[in-house]
């Protein structure tokens, strides 16, 4: 049986190493043009730190956006896709340095309801590609599975504009129409020059699952489903499930880990679930907590390696009353004050 403390307490057995995706030969990245340098993290305490890589990291998000609404008008005007200026975004994306990838990771909490196709792929290529780092995949390598997910849902693109963004749950017909994008997506694909197979491989199976129940182009099970689609797998569903619709709030953290879990190895792949955990950890930044002295407060760091003592932004005091201004904790420096539960929207 699988229990979420397989997830969250670390393995005891060596686990295999993560079998490298297919070598792409680099005459396939010649369009690739040089990054520029990452934005500089400024010297500063904790706090400023972050919220200055958050800001220089919001640029960037901003330009994702844009470029995936670029290439969205693109496919629909039946255009050859031009990637360059996605290469050039994915190869910014911080894989490395924990205090920036916990800056990009905090943007995660951005939507916009008009912008939700736009949005929600660059969150699931934010995501992904630090799921690729901590799952061991090259530099490269993390590069493409940046870039399916800024494509991952383009096969929409010729849809209805309202199909995707409707704000009610979908019809049986809508579904079936909806279920046809991966395939829709590799048509829009086949124009685009020096895509390396993984990219491809990931998009067409980010809706196939082990047990058959998703949406795979080929049909089949998801036996031999590619290892970058079970990671855009699980960045799709949790960035999905922790966005509200108009139908529903959005799920906790702890609630969208939990739909995983309870699908992982029938519908989600145990291993990439378990790096999202480790990612996220279990107070994720911008959760809403209620700390054992009963204040209410937002996580606005989190350290991987103490994830049960994140700093934290007490909003509310104990009985409840709003702070005027919110009150900074470092609940490493209190040993004595802990995170007794999250709180969701519902619970304010
Ligand atoms: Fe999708």
């Amino acid at each position: 049986m699988f229990r979420l403390s397989d997830l969250t307490n670390k393995d005891k057995s060596p686990q295999p190493p993560t079998p490298p995706p297919p070598p792409v030969p680099p005459a396939s990245r010649q369009i690739v043009e040089t990054p520029p340098a990452p934005p500089a993290a400024p010297p500063a305490g904790p706090s400023q730190k972050t919220g200055e890589l958050e800001r220089a990291y919001g640029h960037l998000y901003e330009a994702l956006v844009s470029c995936v609404k670029a290439l969205f008008e693109q496919a629909r005007a039946d255009k050859p896709l031009d990637l360059a200026e996605a290469w050039r975004l994915v190869k910014q994306l911080p894989t490395v340095k924990t205090d920036e990838c916990q800056a990009l990771l905090g943007l995660l909490e951005r939507h916009s309801r008009d912008n939700y196709l736009y949005t929600h792929a660059v969150n699931v290529a934010i995501l992904a590609s630090h799921l690729g780092h901590c799952l061991g995949h090259s530099e490269e390598s993390v590069y493409d599975v940046a870039l399916a997910g800024l494509l991952l849902d383009i096969g929409m693109a010729g849809d209805p504009e309202h199909l995707a963004s409707l704000q009610r749950k979908l019809t049986a017909e809508e579904w079936k129409a909806i279920a046809t994008h991966p395939a829709k997506a590799l048509e829009h694909l086949k124009t685009a020059r020096d895509l390396p197979q993984d990219v491809l491989d990931a998009i067409s199976t980010h809706h196939q699952r082990p047990d058959d129940h998703g949406h795979h182009p080929g049909g089949g099970g998801g036996g031999d489903m590619a290892d970058f689609g079970k990671i855009l797998a699980v960045c799709d569903v949790y960035d999905a499930l922790t966005h509200p619709r108009s139908y529903r709030n959005r799920f906790s953290h702890a609630q969208a880990i939990k739909v995983l879990v309870d699908g992982a190895n029938t519908r989600f792949d145990r291993r990439v679930i378990k790096a999202l955990v480790d990612a996220l950890s279990l107070y994720p930044r911008g959760s809403v907590v209620r700390l054992s002295t009963n204040e209410i407060a937002k996580v606005e760091m989190v350290r991987p390696e103490a994830p049960l003592r994140p700093v934290v932004l007490i909003s509310r005091d104990a009985n409840q009353v709003p702070l005027s201004s919110p009150r900074r904790l470092d609940l490493l420096e209190q040993p004595f004050v802990y995170v007794k539960e999250v709180v969701t929207d519902e619970d304010l």
